[in-house]
């Protein structure tokens, strides 16, 4: 599948990005210049070698050609983001990474941020209103993405509404070895996904880590 990271030059993105191209896929790292994109993907080459599956594109041409976006930017940054590539994301699925973190206004990160539109992702619905939305990655570190020789010791609790889309999401996700995906339900249960990210950020302050991360379990039959 082709799959665009949208502001896939920080640790988040770019962590995705080489679990991406490691499972196979066609990745295209988005970035505001493309200058800034291409030293990602120089970066991923450095990681993996030579690899053919990766290549580099602003944000908008990113969103475009690809069929399934990744949103990976701060939230201070997720609205001029997601209009910048609003028109190339109709009728695709965007998967969410963004934490409404109290760092966004010069706070703490391991402080939740109250949002108008309540979570993160349903605030990135209200823009992308023709684009299907799902919280997703919000509980992995990019710490763990980017330890990309090591499976990853975390579930991907993922929310959304359009019920295809999330078995897509899925399937691609648990390409990623050692993540299991959780469906909590509809997008708006995303409130409860993202507030687990600055408990997840404190605990790994509290234990000196950075690879905290979240298991349900009992949920097999
Ligand atoms: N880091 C983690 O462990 C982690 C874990 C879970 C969730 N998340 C969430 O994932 C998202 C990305 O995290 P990150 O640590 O990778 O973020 P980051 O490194 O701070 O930023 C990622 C990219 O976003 C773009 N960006 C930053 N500020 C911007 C601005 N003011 N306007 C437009 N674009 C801007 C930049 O891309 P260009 O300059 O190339 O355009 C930047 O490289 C955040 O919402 C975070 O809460 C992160």
């Amino acid at each position: 599948m082709k799959i665009a990271i949208i502001g896939g030059t920080g640790g988040q993105g770019l962590g995705i990005a080489i679990r991406f191209v490691q499972a196979g896929e066609e990745v295209i790292i988005g970035s505001r210049t493309a200058e800034k994109a291409q030293a990602a993907v120089d970066k991923v080459k450095g990681f993996l070698g030579e690899v053919k599956n990766v290549k580099a594109a602003e944000n908008a041409d990113a969103a475009e050609e690809a069929e399934l976006l990744v949103l990976t930017v701060p939230l201070a940054a997720q609205k001029s983001t997601l209009l910048s590539i609003k028109e190339a994301a109709k009728g695709k699925t965007l998967l969410d990474a963004t934490g409404p973190l109290e760092s966004a206004i010069g706070g703490s990160p391991i402080t939740y941020l109250d949002l108008w539109d309540g979570a993160a992702a349903e605030r990135s619905a209200r823009i992308l209103t023709e684009s299907n939305v799902i919280c997703a990655f919000n509980n992995i570190s990019s710490a763990a993405l980017m330890n990309y020789e090591e499976p990853i010791d975390c579930d991907c609790l993922i929310s959304g509404d359009d019920v295809d889309s999330k078995v897509v999401a899925s399937e691609l996700i648990e390409k990623i070895p050692g993540v299991k995906v959780i469906d909590c339900g509809p997008l708006e249960r995303a409130k409860i996904i993202e507030k687990i990210t600055p408990l997840l950020i404190g605990l790994n302050i509290r234990n000196k880590t950075q690879f905290g991360g979240i298991r349900i379990t009992g949920l097999d039959n």
